[in-house]
């Protein structure tokens, strides 16, 4: 159990710390067109060495000394998380984790699911409680054009369906949406998942990293897409499950299930924005849109195995953060250079 020295940290905003989203490798077996595109992360990309990943102890210390300032939520992501050796082991760890009142941590994934049929029931096993799954398009053609890659649509419906069986639930699909290039799968996408229990969720395309070549017209709004759905499916707005979500919620008027959208572009959500991201070689970035990160893996490998030092350094970094990028998009006139990209600071 965590000590009750515990207490809660606020930004230069008044923002509490709740939610760590922890990168666990920076690697993936697809290239989707918006976050690694396979032209820039081809053959010849420099991923991290393994010496430069954190460990599993590094990652559950830092977990640790995180919950002691207020975090209630761990995400793993990537990259792809599956594809870390071992990963149910972590989860295990992380599974044992507790806040002050002695209740577990919510702990969560997020992956393109590519690999989950095989994992699922081990994930569960091992504590993991509910999964987000991306899934861009049903259509072969259009899912392959996205993902840059020839994996069926049907290897993630496969483990969808296994994350639903262990009960790793509720499923949410997210899908970004490009103008032009995969609009078309909103309804079918929609029709799909209904009356399913699977929360289907558009995600507004985002100017992350350097590599996507994002461009605004290429976004199709969330005001867009529900009046698409809407026309279809009646639609009613419900309440955030918490003050700090990213998406908004509706649910289908006959019954149909909830679904969600995600405007990080056009109703920008920094305001309640109370996620710390861990990268995978162990730097704490404050925002997705962050050019620097702050490293902790001197301090987690340094003799002196201090926690003291280490939770220090995590509360001095929120602290000071004043980020609000996604808010801010709009007064700039051009887009910041230097960006990290997502699947080395875990979307
Ligand atoms: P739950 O609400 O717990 O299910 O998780 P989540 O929605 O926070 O996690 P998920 O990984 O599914 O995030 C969905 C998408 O929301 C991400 O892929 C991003 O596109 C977007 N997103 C998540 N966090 C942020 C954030 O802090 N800033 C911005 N701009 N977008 C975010
Ligand atoms: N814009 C919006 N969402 C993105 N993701 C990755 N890159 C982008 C982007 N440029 C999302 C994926 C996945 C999660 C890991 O991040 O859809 O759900
Ligand atoms: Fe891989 Fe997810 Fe990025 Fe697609 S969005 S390349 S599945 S990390
Ligand atoms: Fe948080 Fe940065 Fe996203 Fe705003 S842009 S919601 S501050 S991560």
């Amino acid at each position: 159990m965590i000590s009750k020295e515990a207490c809660s940290v606020l930004d230069n905003l008044q923002r509490p710390l709740r939610d760590l989203r922890i990168s666990v490798t920076d690697r993936c077996n697809l290239r989707c067109t918006y976050c690694m595109p396979g032209e820039v992360f081809g053959r010849d990309f420099i991923f991290l060495r393994h010496a430069e990943l954190l460990s599993f102890e590094e990652i559950v210390r830092t977990a640790r000394q995180c919950i002691a300032l207020g975090v209630r939520k761990i995400r793993l992501s990537g990259g792809e998380p599956l594809l870390r050796h071992g990963i149910e082991r972590l989860i295990e760890m992380l599974a044992g984790l507790h806040d002050d009142d002695g209740k577990p941590i919510e702990l969560a994934m997020t992956s393109n699911a590519t690999l989950l049929a095989k994992k699922a029931r081990a994930l569960k096993d091992a504590g993991l409680m509910r999964l987000n799954i991306s899934l861009d398009a049903l259509d072969e053609n259009i899912f392959h054009h996205m993902t840059g890659s020839s994996v069926s649509p049907g290897t993630v419906l496969e483990g969808i369906d296994a994350a639903q069986s262990v009960g790793l639930v509720p499923v949410k699909v997210n899908a970004v949406i490009k103008r032009g290039v995969n609009e078309s799968e909103i309804l079918p996408l929609i029709r799909r998942f209904r009356h399913t229990g699977v929360i289907m969720r558009f995600i507004e395309y985002m100017d992350v990293g350097n590599t996507n070549g994002w461009r605004l017209d290429d976004v199709v709004t969330s005001s867009e897409i529900l009046a698409r759905i809407d026309r279809e499916h009646p639609l009613i707005p419900i309440d955030p499950h918490s003050p700090d979500g990213v998406a908004q919620r509706w649910v289908f008027q006959d019954g149909g299930g909830e679904i969600g959208v995600i405007s990080s572009v056009t109703q920008a959500f920094c305001h309640t924005c109370s996620r710390l991201r861990l990268s995978t070689d162990g730097k704490l970035y404050t925002c997705l849109f962050a050019t620097e990160g702050v490293d902790l893996r001197a301090l987690l490998r340094a003799k002196s195995n201090d926690d003291t030092a280490l939770r220090q350094r995590i509360a001095a970094t929120w602290h000071c953060r004043t980020d609000r990028y996604s808010q801010l998009r709009h007064e700039m006139t051009e887009a910041l250079p230097g960006r990290i990209e997502m699947s080395y600071i875990g979307g």
